[in-house]
């Protein structure tokens, strides 16, 4: 080609260049980049991380210093106040302690008031904002007292997903995707367009809802070299477990790697032990959606309700917030009496 007889020619090979470059430069992270082993030798199991990326997201993670301790009063709650049907065998004193952290924690900006209606006695129920927190002070305990398998000796507090927030930042609804224009012909089986579940991938925009809320099963690797005996999976079913994949990658901060070898991706013993940490997170989100948080869809006001008419619900973002461990590990609940008893600290050798 003859640049001179085409000049239009060569713009174009000029600005595919600087698209391409433009492409590196935005889609790429620029070195120095921390890689931490997590595999065997040789197998390419690492964690990746751009430090200055890291940096940036720390102030997330910071978990709130614990309010200063109180005496105890010697006398329940039960007994002073009218309506504690949750924290009724709490020490008054600790009581009061704890609603003041649940204020930090949930509403600051708003104080007692998002909860306790202003003129009104403290135990009025007339808020659904305290129908909705008491639900929530059962929800705690239960993944303190019974989700070991998966929250250990750290467990969690309100903090853990409302940082500070009434709404936390990550929820989810029931998504059907964008409509199609072409109506019936445009139909898309709930995907083919960019997904933000799937960090804008072309998968499957909710798989939560047959994962996370109902047990749609996972697995769709075959286990034998033909189908026969062991039930197939299709391509389909394979896009949506990506599509969760991509969101527990997402909602952690980490790679696939974090959890599986690449060499299979279904063989357990190739996996790392943080593999069966998130499987049972799986199973835990799912409870906490089925039996605490869809429920409440009769408590929440209508502006509170996602498009179809659910109520709003948690998956691994909703505690992990970007990170492998909430608040980089540090439990807040050890300092609190009242939000149940996370697992004991395995000794030391
Ligand atoms: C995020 C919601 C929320 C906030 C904020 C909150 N509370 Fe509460 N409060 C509750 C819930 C839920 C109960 C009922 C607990 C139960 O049923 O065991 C309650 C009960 C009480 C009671 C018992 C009243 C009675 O007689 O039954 C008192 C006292 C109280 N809160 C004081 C406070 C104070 C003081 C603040 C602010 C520092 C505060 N609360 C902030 C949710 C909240
Ligand atoms: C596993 C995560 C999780 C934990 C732990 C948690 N919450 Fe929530 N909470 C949610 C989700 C999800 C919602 C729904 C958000 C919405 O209302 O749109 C919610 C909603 C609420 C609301 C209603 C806010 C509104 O304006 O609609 C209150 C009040 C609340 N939580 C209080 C608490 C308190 C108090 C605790 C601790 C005892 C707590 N939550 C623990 C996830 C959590
Ligand atoms: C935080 C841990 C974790 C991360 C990160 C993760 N996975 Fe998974 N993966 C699991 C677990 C747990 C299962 C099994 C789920 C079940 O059985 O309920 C699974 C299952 C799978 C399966 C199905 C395996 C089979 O037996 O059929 C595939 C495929 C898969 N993951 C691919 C990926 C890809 C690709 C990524 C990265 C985008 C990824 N995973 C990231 C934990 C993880
Ligand atoms: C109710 C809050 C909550 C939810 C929901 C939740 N997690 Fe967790 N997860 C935790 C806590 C707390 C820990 C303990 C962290 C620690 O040891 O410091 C944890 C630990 C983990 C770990 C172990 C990390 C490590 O490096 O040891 C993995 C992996 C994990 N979660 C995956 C998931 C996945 C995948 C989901 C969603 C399917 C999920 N979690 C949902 C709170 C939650």
């Amino acid at each position: 080609m003859d640049p001179n007889k085409n000049p239009l020619g060569l713009y174009s090979i000029v600005a595919g260049m600087v698209i391409i470059a433009l492409g590196v430069y935005i889609g790429f992270d620029r070195p120095p980049i921390d890689a931490v082993q997590i595999g065997f030798r040789g197998v390419g199991m690492e964690q990746v991380n751009n430090p200055r990326t890291v940096a940036r997201a720390a102030p997330l993670h910071v978990a709130p210093p614990p309010i200063d301790p109180v005496e105890p009063s010697g006398t329940l709650s039960s007994e002073v106040y009218q309506n504690v049907q949750v924290l009724g065998d709490l020490d008054a004193d600790e009581f009061t302690r704890l609603m003041t952290a649940i204020t930090e924690w949930v509403s600051p900006e708003q104080g007692c008031a998002y909860c306790h209606a202003e003129g009104e006695e403290l135990s009025s129920d007339s808020l659904y904002t305290k129908v909705v927190a008491r639900r929530m002070l059962q929800m705690t305990q239960h993944i303190n007292n019974d989700w070991h398998s998966h929250v250990g000796p750290v467990g969690v507090t309100c903090y853990t997903c409302h940082r500070g927030q009434p709404v936390p930042a990550n929820i989810w609804f029931e998504d059907r995707g964008p409509p199609s224009v072409r109506g019936m012909a445009g139909y898309r089986a709930g995907q083919n367009v960019a997904s933000a579940a799937a960090v804008s991938a072309s998968l499957p925009t909710d798989p939560f809802s047959p994962f996370l809320l109902g047990d749609q099963n996972i697995r769709v690797i075959a286990t034998s070299a033909l189908p026969e005996g062991t039930p197939s999976q299709d391509i389909k079913a394979t896009e949506w477990t990506y599509s969760l994949m991509m969101h527990m990658s997402d909602g952690l901060g980490v790679n696939c790697t974090y959890c599986h070898n690449s060499r299979s991706f279904f063989v357990w013993e190739a996996s790392t032990p943080a593999r069966v940490t998130a499987w049972h997170g799986i199973r835990l989100a799912r409870d906490l959606n089925v039996a605490y948080l869809d429920p409440l869809r009769d408590t929440y006001p209508a502006n509170r309700l996602g498009p179809h008419g659910d109520a709003p619900k948690a998956n691994c973002a909703t505690c992990h917030v970007g990170l492998a461990k909430p608040l980089n590990g540090v439990s807040m609940v050890k300092d609190y009496t009242g939000l149940g008893t996370p697992a004991a600290v395995p000794a030391t050798q």
